[in-house]
């Protein structure tokens, strides 16, 4: 069988060790000049490389030219501790989620004592640490505090809070993160080239957001659209069907259609999108994830550059004439109705049905007395006043369907008669305000919107 791409790409020394430099380059400085402590704490989310670097660092320091940063690879010790490496007595791992006991611990405590039998370092990697158990923690405690010499401690886990606060003050800690998509993007590029895979430029996009910023998750999810790729590689249209996203065509048309308030081509999106056997909830979320793009490529022009939007190149063109069409207060409160519907979602038994309410209440007015809505009014009607000032500038279309929905809300009138939505507002739909104080208004359009999600890094 073949090895998983994540196993057979495991990194041997901090420098392969990606988007983690905060961490990989200050450890890297203390290897070399000889700083130790005795232990360690690798917190952070899954799949980011923490166990990996746990085994790096014992590695680093066992070498017969160590401690170092950069392992020889060729000693005895470096050899068994390679990925793959058969291991060596004087390093033990502890996987606390299967054994965090108090046994489990006094046997490790008790044979923290002995000197390293080949090496410089008596290495314990207790993975998972957050797994051991309150007893078994204070079973380490003492040597924890006080180790012999050739003693060094590193703990891994996804939860800091739960590693008892006395242990974990005595180690140093370092967070690991989630890695950016930019750098995510090289690796896996990397790999494809070494593997000699064929994958379109377009899938990396896809796989980067399926694997969530875990660089394990984003390598499986690789793994299994090479493994089910034919002579062509691996195509955007296999990458869609097997990771059940949606097709970046239906959400463009979903988006340029509550751009231009075109209520029918909404409907028939979803339409389109049910027949297709997409997840209405799945649908839903990629969407809102398409609504965080646009915010950002609003909030921030060269968004792209900076890599905190990931996107093929023509999609990106496509978002940003997008982002052109609907402005930020539309957007979020977008992203709020669908944020809640998400939740609503969960376990319907008619999705299709919630996600069409949810598309019904979006196209409507935002006919709240919130500052949300008064806000995107007055997007629209700067849109408007754009439009009336260079006339036959915008999409023909566009433009005239913009119009006609500016008409029909004002003859609704701004103080409370009840706008003509094609579906019926939900009961607790608040009716619009009377206008409150507008002077102070405009100034809060400037504020940027919140991201959906906190902005990656910018990789490097
Ligand atoms: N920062 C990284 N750079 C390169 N590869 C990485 C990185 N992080 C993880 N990987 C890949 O993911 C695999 C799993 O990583 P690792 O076991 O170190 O994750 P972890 O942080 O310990 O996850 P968990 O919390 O699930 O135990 C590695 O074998 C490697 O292929
Ligand atoms: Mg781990
Ligand atoms: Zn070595």
């Amino acid at each position: 069988m073949a090895l998983a791409l994540y196993r057979k790409y495991r990194p041997a020394k901090f420098a392969e060790v990606v988007g983690q430099e905060h961490v990989t380059e200050p450890l890297s400085t203390a290897l070399a000049s000889g700083r130790i402590n005795h232990a360690y704490l690798f917190s952070g989310p899954r799949g980011c490389g923490k166990t990996s670097s746990a085994r790096i660092l014992a590695r680093s320091l066992n070498c017969e030219q160590g401690p170092t940063p950069d392992p020889c690879g060729v000693c005895a010790s470096c050899v068994s501790l390679a990925p793959g490496g058969p291991g060596n007595i004087d390093v033990t791992e502890l996987d606390a989620a299967s054994h965090g006991g108090v046994d489990d611990t006094r046997e490790l405590r008790d044979r923290a004592f002995f000197a390293p039998a080949e090496s410089r370092y008596r290495v314990f990697i207790v993975d998972e640490a957050h797994m051991i158990t309150t007893q078994g923690f204070n079973a380490l405690l003492k040597i924890v505090e006080e180790p012999p010499e050739h003693l060094v401690f590193v703990f891994a886990t996804t939860e800091p809070d739960k590693v008892l606060p006395t242990i974990r003050s005595r180690t140093h800690h370092y967070p690991f993160r989630l890695i950016p998509p930019g750098t995510l993007r090289k690796l896996l590029e990397r790999i494809c080239a070494d593997e000699g895979a064929l994958v379109a430029p377009p899938v990396y996009p896809l796989v980067l957001r399926a694997g969530g910023g875990s660089a394990r998750d984003t390598l499986s999810v690789l793994d299994q659209l090479l493994a089910g790729a034919g002579p062509e590689g691996v195509t955007y249209e296999r990458a869609v069907a097997l990771l059940g996203v949606t097709d970046v065509a239906l959400i463009d048309d979903v988006v340029d259609a509550l751009a231009a308030a075109d209520r029918a081509a909404v409907f028939e999106a979803v339409d389109r999108l049910v027949e297709a056997g997409h997840d209405p909830r799945r649908f839903a979320s990629d969407l809102l994830q398409r609504l965080r793009d646009l915010v950002l490529l609003q909030s921030v022009p060269e968004a792209a550059e900076r890599g905190l939007v990931e996107a093929a190149d023509d999609e990106l063109a496509r978002m940003a004439e997008q982002a052109g069409k609907i402005g930020v207060a539309t957007l979020t409160r977008y992203g709020e109705i669908l944020h809640t519907g998400l939740t609503e979602m969960r376990g319907a038994t008619a999705p299709r049905l919630l996600l069409e309410l949810l598309c019904a209440r979006m196209l409507l007015p935002a006919a709240t007395p919130a500052e949300p809505g008064l806000l995107e009014r007055l997007e629209r009607l700067e849109r408007r006043s754009d439009i009336a000032a260079a006339p036959g500038s915008q999409g023909e279309d566009g433009a005239a369907e913009g119009r006609r929905t500016f008409r029909r809300r004002s003859e609704a009138g701004p103080d409370g008669a009840a706008p003509a939505p094609a579906a019926g507002p939900p009961q607790d739909e608040a009716r619009p305000a009377p206008a409150q104080a507008p002077a102070e208004r405009p100034e809060r359009a400037a504020e940027p919107a919140a991201p959906a999600r906190p902005p990656a890094e910018r990789p490097d």
